[in-house]
């Protein structure tokens, strides 16, 4: 390929936050977590394409799931880009369009996803050369899921979410993900956390631990000891502000999920299933008394934010 491109589209993956385990907060307000992050087969699409007035910052948003995504200068799409230009001097545009297919605010990092996928198609576009790792670093400073959604796969992630390693898990896992409809804000969520830790007198850890059991289960590639060692601990708090969560999980479990949790803060669910016969199979029964419930079937992705065209 010779010549500057004119046009680059990237995607980025919805992640499940396998275990999160959540610690003290720091004077930030942001909260230690030990957390392990699975990448899903949902993509966030973001075309960046160079604009027809240089130096123009745009943005367009085709959605395919439910709730309002922000199109002004809040959008982690554009505040990407802005931090990139920052960063690294360019004055270069670009008109980005961003096809959403992950929850809006639905505890999957979709707007994380978006700046991963443009911090990668705009690298590109504007051939900064910055390589992944860098882009990682910068995407710590737009949001603690970033760093995940440019690298992919299965991850340990400590710190604030955002110090990564990458962990074995062989097996490819099916995910049935059902979304309730409404939103849950992260830092309510976090809020609620810290209110229900204060009322049961209770000290979040300092550093809170890796589950090893969970390490191990994933990577001896063993679906039901997985299965088993599923747990979010914002799971309380997201169900104090949504009791409703605690009866589609307990239906998700009944109607055969082999492990059911919410989705990081959630309200999205994610349950594991065999294969997608069986995701099938228990979407249908779930459905037939929450006939809202949006449910999505998925699969585990090797991939973080990656080029899929350039023009
Ligand atoms: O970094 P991100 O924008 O995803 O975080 C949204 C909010 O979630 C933060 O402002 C904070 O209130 C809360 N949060 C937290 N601890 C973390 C990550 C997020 O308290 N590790």
């Amino acid at each position: 390929m010779s010549g500057a491109p004119q046009r680059v589209v990237a995607t980025a993956p919805g992640k499940i936050n396998l275990s999160l385990r959540v610690g003290a907060a720091d004077e930030r307000g942001y909260h230690a977590l030990a957390t392990v992050f699975q990448a899903v087969d949902l993509l966030e699409t973001v075309e960046a394409r160079l604009p027809q007035v240089p130096g123009a910052l745009t943005l367009t948003v085709d959605s395919r799931v439910r709730g309002d995504v922000p199109v002004d200068a809040t959008n982690l799409a554009l505040r990407a880009a802005a931090l990139l230009r920052a960063e690294t001097g360019t004055t270069q545009g670009a008109a980005l369009h961003i096809t959403k297919r992950v929850p809006v605010a639905g505890g999957m990092g979709g707007g994380s996803a978006d700046a991963a996928a443009a911090l990668v198609a705009l690298n590109r576009l504007w051939q900064l050369g910055l390589s992944d790792r860098e882009l990682m670093l910068l995407g710590a400073g737009l949001g603690a899921d970033v760093p995940f959604a440019v690298l992919g796969g299965t991850a340990l992630g400590t710190g604030n979410g955002d110090q990564l390693q990458r962990v074995p898990a062989p097996a490819p896992l099916t995910w049935l993900l059902c979304a309730p409809g409404g939103h849950l804000a992260t830092p309510e969520v976090f809020r609620a956390f810290d209110a229900l830790a204060a009322q049961a007198d209770a000290q979040p850890p300092r550093t809170p631990r890796a589950d090893q059991h969970q390490l191990a289960a994933l990577a001896a590639g063993d679906r039901e000891a997985i299965a088993r060692s599923l747990a979010n601990e914002l799971h309380e708090p997201a169900v104090h502000l949504r009791p409703d969560l605690q009866e589609i999980l307990s239906a998700l479990r009944e109607h055969g999920a082999l492990g059911a949790i919410v989705s990081g803060s959630g309200p999205t669910l994610a349950a594991l299933v065999r294969d997608a016969q069986h995701g099938e199979e228990v979407s249908a029964r779930v459905r037939e008394d929450r006939g809202d419930l949006e449910c999505t079937l998925t699969r585990s992705s090797p991939y973080g934010a990656r080029i899929v065209a350039v023009d």
